[in-house]
């Protein structure tokens, strides 16, 4: 199993090129099961949660193919892969599979809307809370699906003649149940709308590209999505939007060592709630034509007090990142994490480092210290395990990371993005 081992204490300073987003490559890869059509894909991110995916499209007959490399492409450019699913040969997505990617239960929609039947297993909790898909169920059942559990696995059926057009009102925000919607109302028959619906930017982007092939969707990037459904979608060419989350995580980091780096082809507007906070912590933070500027230099790191919340709010996904650059603030800072009820696992990792946290509850209150020093700890899950490198990176001596492959499902080129700026960071491979 690989290790990763950084010598902390060194600036960033430099450039690091922004990923294709792991959050809408992996529902845009599953609206190609919508269509008999070539779905293109650009931008697309080299990471485990993709290559898994790829298998189980696969398996429902999904043809998958990646372009070489042009002369001249930056070997960390996004590829460009294409997805035909001509024929859905199954419409079972089994446990060994989707217990490894909670995303993958989203094949659930496509297959449904266009085949009328799909048994998809049950995705399970995980490292950060039970996350039942209760939201995802009931959307689907507004459209019409007949939905059984049985042995682990979601049965669902739609009635003759197809889904239909629903108005269906969430009484939470879910990305995932929203996606899911989306999806299945792409080809159900008349107009559904989705009140409460989730704003991320990778829905908005998903939605973008259903449109290129062919559905009629209003309300893009707001919390009500009007979708006509149609008879058959098309294929399409889409872009994969820029990663927020890794622009964050890399923002933090930053502010956390100190220096300046440029976020090559980052969108500021998608992670406007985490710029802020940065901008209060006492990190210079600028548009650039680009990307995003993020620098500091020598002045001390500010608490805050922030609560995780859907977008535009704080994302969850960049909460353990914060925390760890708040380890060394100038003060007592608080962070309430409102969206998973487990989502702490790098609390006691980070105190090996030297971390003075207390947790109550939803709420963790972050004591600055003066020095992190070193050490071997675990990651749990990807965000926390960067959160350990964002924090070995401030510490004083070498921290190694044991259980990387977390960071290898939502990160490409971690190490080498870092270390081309300065980071004292290999990756320790065993075998
Ligand atoms: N929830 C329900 N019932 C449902 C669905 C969700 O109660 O049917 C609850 C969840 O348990 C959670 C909250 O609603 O407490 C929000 O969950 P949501 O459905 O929005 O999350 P998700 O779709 O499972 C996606 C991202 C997560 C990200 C969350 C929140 C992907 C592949 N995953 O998960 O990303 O944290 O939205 O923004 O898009 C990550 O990338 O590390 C990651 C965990």
């Amino acid at each position: 199993m690989d290790r990763i081992r950084i010598v902390g204490g060194k600036q960033l300073n430099g450039i690091i090129p922004i990923s294709g987003a792991k959050n809408a490559a992996l529902p845009l890869m599953i609206a190609s099961l919508l269509t008999k059509d070539t779905l293109t894909l650009e931008n697309l991110p080299r990471l485990a949660d993709v290559a898994m995916l790829v298998r189980i499209l696969g398996n429902h007959g999904v043809d998958y193919m990646v372009d070489g490399r042009r002369p001249g492409e930056a070997p960390n450019s996004g590829r460009t892969v294409h997805l035909t699913a001509k024929e859905i040969v199954d419409t079972t997505a089994p446990y060994e599979l989707v217990s490894k990617m909670r995303a993958s239960f989203w094949v659930i929609a496509p297959l449904l809307a266009r085949m009328g039947v799909a048994k998809v297993s049950l995705p399970g909790g995980c490292a950060i809370g039970t996350r039942p898909v209760d939201l995802h169920l009931q959307g689907l059942k507004e459209l019409g699906a007949e939905i059984e559990i049985e042995g682990g696995y979601v049965l669902a059926k739609a009635p003759k003649g197809g889904l239909h057009g629903a108005h269906i009102v969430f009484p939470k925000v879910s990305v995932g149940a929203t996606h899911n919607v989306l999806l299945a109302a792409a080809l159900a028959k008349g107009e559904t709308v989705i009140e409460n619906a989730a704003r991320e930017p990778e829905i908005g982007d998903v939605a973008d590209c259903l449109v290129k092939m062919g559905a009629k969707i209003d309300g893009i990037g707001t919390s009500v999505l009007r979708i006509q459904g149609r008879d058959r979608l098309e294929g399409a060419v889409h872009t994969v939007l820029p990663d927020r989350i890794e622009t964050g995580t890399f923002a933090f980091a930053v502010a956390a060592t100190g220096g300046d780096v440029t976020l090559d082809g980052a969108k500021a507007v998608h992670l406007k709630n985490a710029l802020d906070v940065l901008a209060q912590t006492g990190a210079k933070v600028e548009e650039v034509a680009n990307g995003i500027r993020v620098y500091r230099n020598g002045g001390a790191i500010e608490p805050v007090s922030v609560e995780t919340q859907p977008f535009p709010g704080f994302p969850t996904d960049l909460q353990a990142q914060l925390m760890a650059l708040l380890t060394r603030a100038a003060g007592t800072s608080v962070i309430r994490e409102t969206i998973f009820e487990n989502r702490f696992m790098h609390v006691q990792e980070l105190a090996r480092l030297g971390a003075d946290i207390h947790l109550h509850g939803d709420t963790a209150t972050i004591k600055g210290v003066k020095v992190l020093k070193g050490a071997p700890v675990m990651a749990t899950d990807l965000r926390a395990s960067v959160s350990l490198v964002i924090a070995g990176l401030m510490a004083e001596g070498v921290t190694t990371i044991n259980r990387v492959y977390h960071l290898d499902r939502g990160f490409e080129q971690l190490e080498q993005k870092l270390s081309r700026c300065g980071a004292g960071i290999e990756r320790i491979s065993t075998g």
